[in-house]
């Protein structure tokens, strides 16, 4: 996809089709004035006749435009004639995109970045067309026989004035770079667990790796992680047939003794449960438990292509969990990194074990900040839905500017507490801890267990089993939390250095 930003009056642009907004109560936009006047009055008929009536989200396609500039105009309804949430412009965009996957549409110019968002400038804007418009088009058909539903949109200008270019064109690299690190996690997401196992991710990570070369990678192989003492996470992989690797990738453009920050994603590229098997239904899913190492991949990207002025550690510890003659089974005793002995109470609490494991390597780093990102529960699901992330930490400061972070991006999270009093649900008779909580507060208790393996620096853990991919019809990797790390990392690379 070739992005733009076009400053030259609307007069003067040629394209495929052009989308303006249209506010409520019949008040165009300034663009979508533009053009009306430009085609003796085509917009002003429509919106009289009622066709529009301007509700954030509408949209109405004019097929038949005169001057032959343009095939066609999209007009997108904005709602109220006042600021737009960030939530309404994303909502505005999509309806916009969603409309437009028709094959005749090769190039479209963006006339929306010129509507007010409340506290946002035309560098959040152009941003963020470019990342809800590059989402959208996406389809996995890298398996389909039948390509023809791919998109056909080739090139997507967005109009701004040149007073404010500057802004739009560094928020052109910033959306094309989280685009692309989004694109990236949706795609091995959307992977199957036969084809994207953790040798192909580590190989993943090494062409990342080839193609920025300030991202220099590693891969540690079992006999590594075993001279380590990785006996969490090598309890998993011991039941799959598939190699386990603990992916490195050192991205080091910030100041020489800059402490990092360090981002760590589970990447199970199948979980079965182990022995604590799985029910049936809905476990094709489970291919998407490599999700956060994804998002980490895909965050290292996105950095690496905005060239951020930052040290950012990336670990990815990645697995299967499948059940076997040699698979972790309840009661099993086993000892981690750290030197704490965990019981196996339920195989299929997997995630935790190669996480403590990670989080202990990480110690090495002398990190700033350790962020790990995990579909770790499905209790997650039952306490936020698909909506924000879960979010939880021993820092509030770093939780403070996550929750920002992710407001800006418009992908959310929601702190949960991180109290003492659960830290009793993981007593174990047997070992040091359990690796289960029982059925209350799961999203709460597993994060009491990484904290564990978390308390030499400042840490946050994203639970994102609900937002890291949807599922029914429209299953499919969703490339969250990309933008929320983008944009922790874009506001730590500033607030550092200026
Ligand atoms: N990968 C799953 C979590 C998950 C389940 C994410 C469903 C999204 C949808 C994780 O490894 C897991 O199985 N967790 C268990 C923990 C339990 C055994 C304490 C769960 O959530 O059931
Ligand atoms: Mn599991
Ligand atoms: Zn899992």
């Amino acid at each position: 996809m070739n992005y733009s930003i076009e400053t030259a009056p609307l007069e003067e642009l040629h394209c495929d089709c052009m989308i303006v907004g249209v506010y409520q109560n019949q008040q165009l936009s300034p663009s979508a004035l533009a053009l009306n006047n430009s085609t003796s009055g085509l917009i002003n008929n429509i919106v009289s006749r009622g066709d529009l009536s301007g509700k954030n989200g509408e949209t109405v396609l004019i097929n038949a435009v005169p001057g032959g500039r343009i095939e066609c105009i999209l007009l997108v309804g904005l709602g109220e004639n006042k600021p737009l949430s960030g939530k309404d412009y994303k909502k505005a965009l999509l309806a916009a995109i969603n409309s437009l996957k028709k094959p005749q549409i090769k190039s479209i110019i963006c006339c929306l970045a010129e509507c007010e968002v409340k506290d946002r400038d035309w560098q959040w804007k152009s941003r963020h067309i470019i990342e809800v418009f590059n989402d959208a088009v996406y389809q996995f058909t890298e398996l389909k026989s039948d390509k023809e539903t791919e998109s056909k949109i080739e090139k997507i200008s967005i109009t701004a004035p040149e007073t404010e270019q500057t802004l739009a064109s560094l928020g052109l690299l910033q959306g094309k770079a989280i685009a692309e690190g989004m694109l990236l996690a949706k795609h091995l997401g959307d992977l199957p667990g036969n084809l994207c196992t953790p040798s192909f991710l580590a190989e993943q990570a090494l062409a990342l790796g080839q193609q920025y070369p300030s991202v220099a990678v590693k891969i540690l192989e079992e006999a590594d992680m075993t001279a380590l003492g990785m006996g969490a996470l090598l309890s998993v992989s011991r039941g799959s047939r598939q190699p386990a690797k603990f992916i490195i990738l050192d991205y080091q453009c910030g100041e020489k003794n800059e402490q990092p920050i360090v981002l760590i994603g589970k990447g199970l590229t199948f979980d079965a449960g182990g022995i604590s098997l799985k029910q049936a239904p809905g476990m094709d899913e489970m291919k998407y438990d490599m999700c956060g190492g994804a998002a980490v991949l895909g965050t290292l990207l996105a950095a690496a292509q905005m060239q951020l002025k930052l040290n950012i550690i990336g670990l990815v510890p990645s697995s299967e969990n499948m059940p076997d003659g040699d698979a972790n089974k309840p009661g099993d005793i086993l000892t981690s990194m750290s030197g704490k002995t965990i019981e196996i109470l339920n195989t299929d609490a997997e995630g935790r074990l190669l996480l403590c494991d990670s989080l202990t390597y990480a110690e090495r780093y002398n990190p700033d900040v350790v962020i790990d990102l995990a579909t770790l529960t499905g209790a997650c699901l039952v306490a936020l839905g698909r909506v924000p992330s879960g979010l939880l930490g021993n820092d509030d400061a770093l939780c403070d500017d996550l929750t920002s972070a992710g407001e800006t991006a418009n992908d959310s999270v929601w702190r949960l507490p991180l109290w003492e009093e659960y830290q009793e649900q993981l007593k174990s008779n047997f070992a040091d801890l359990a690796n289960v909580g029982g059925k209350d507060a799961g999203t709460i208790t597993a994060a009491c267990f990484l904290a564990k393996f978390a308390e030499k620096f400042r840490w946050a853990h994203l639970d994102i089993a609900g937002t890291a991919w949807r599922t029914g019809q429209t299953k499919g990797a969703t490339g969250r939390p990309v933008p929320l790390l983008s944009q922790y990392l874009i506001n730590r690379a500033h607030t550092d250095k200026s």
